[in-house]
């Protein structure tokens, strides 16, 4: 992602691609989103937007650094963990800026499963799924909309609401998205995390995170990694809270990247009509999954 005024992409009207959308611009880049190359040892973080992706990614960039803070800060998040599928002329190419990243890269993406590139399956890539409650996810996406200017218009809440519900927002449906990498762990090396399990017990789930990578770090730096990765020095750090975007791209103003990062905050914004007919879509979606969301900690 580059830093740049980035005006001519404001607002764009999302794209269709196999009945899902998506950013304009990832329509012309499609098959080299498809056809990327991966390498064994390529790390990914794949998540349905606002889930935590931002927060895993620190903690992955920071394990693989063995906790060294200095190096950390070596540039902004972004480019640290790259966002695989995000080609926006002008702005961004992942699949270009990953070709050129030395080994081991840090791959994020937010496509569904099947629409994941074939490659990282052939090449066994470690994959971290991150899953968040589709309501704080709901409301944490409406806020994103009106910051982040290369998204579509979002409407009022209640139409952003109806447009999440139904999948007509980018990257699709949240229950799809969830289920689809939820029933791919069974057959390839994934960890599959909860945001609401990371934030009741923060060391718990980073130890299952250093696991999974294979490192072996100190109590010391196990400590280290945790302080630095708690929503408040995070929220402070420019290289990890989206800050260093020119404003064109993302407004703070209108609402900060790092927002609240708490569990439950859904309930100072969904109405009670609004609950009622999201649980009954959320009922209607879920049937016979055997995943399980908490919506409050
Ligand atoms: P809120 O908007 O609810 O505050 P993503 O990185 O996938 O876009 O997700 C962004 C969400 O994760 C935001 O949620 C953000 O505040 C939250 N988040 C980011 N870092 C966090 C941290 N260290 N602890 C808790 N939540 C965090």
């Amino acid at each position: 992602m580059e830093n740049c005024n980035i005006e001519h992409l404001q607002r764009q009207e999302a794209v269709e691609i196999q009945g899902i959308l998506f950013f304009k611009g990832m329509d012309d880049a499609w098959d080299k989103i498809q056809n990327f190359q991966a390498r064994p040892s390529d790390i990914v973080i794949a998540t349905y937007p606002k889930s935590g992706t931002t927060w895993v990614s620190e903690m992955m960039d920071q394990i693989i650094n063995n906790g060294d803070e200095e190096k950390c800060k070596r540039d902004s998040i972004y480019n640290r963990v790259v966002f695989m599928e995000l080609i926006m002329p002008g702005f961004s190419d992942g699949v270009a800026s990953l070709n050129k990243m030395p080994s081991p890269r840090l791959v994020k993406t937010h496509l569904p499963v099947h629409l994941f590139p074939v490659s990282f399956w052939e090449k066994n890539c470690k994959i971290i799924y991150v899953a968040r409650n589709a309501k704080d996810v709901a409301v944490s996406y409406y806020y994103f909309y009106q910051m982040a200017q290369t998204c579509p218009h979002p409407g009022t809440w209640e139409e952003f609401l109806d447009k999440y519900i139904t999948g007509k927002v980018c990257f699709g449906s949240w229950h799809d998205h969830v289920k689809g990498w939820w029933e791919k762990k069974n057959d390839h090396r994934m960890l599959y995390l909860f945001y609401e399990d990371i934030q009741e017990n923060p060391k718990r789930e980073l130890l299952k995170l250093i696991k999974f990578l294979e490192k072996d770090l100190s109590e010391e730096v196990i400590d280290k990694i945790l302080h630095n990765t708690s929503f408040k020095v995070m929220k402070n750090n420019p290289q990890s809270n989206y800050t260093t975007l020119d404003p064109s791209a993302m407004d703070h103003t209108i609402s900060p990247f790092m927002r609240k990062g708490t569990t439950g905050d859904w309930k100072n914004h969904f109405t009670v009509a609004q609950n009622e007919r999201f649980d009954v879509y959320y009922q209607e979606n879920m049937a016979g999954s055997t995943l399980k969301f908490r919506t409050e900690i």
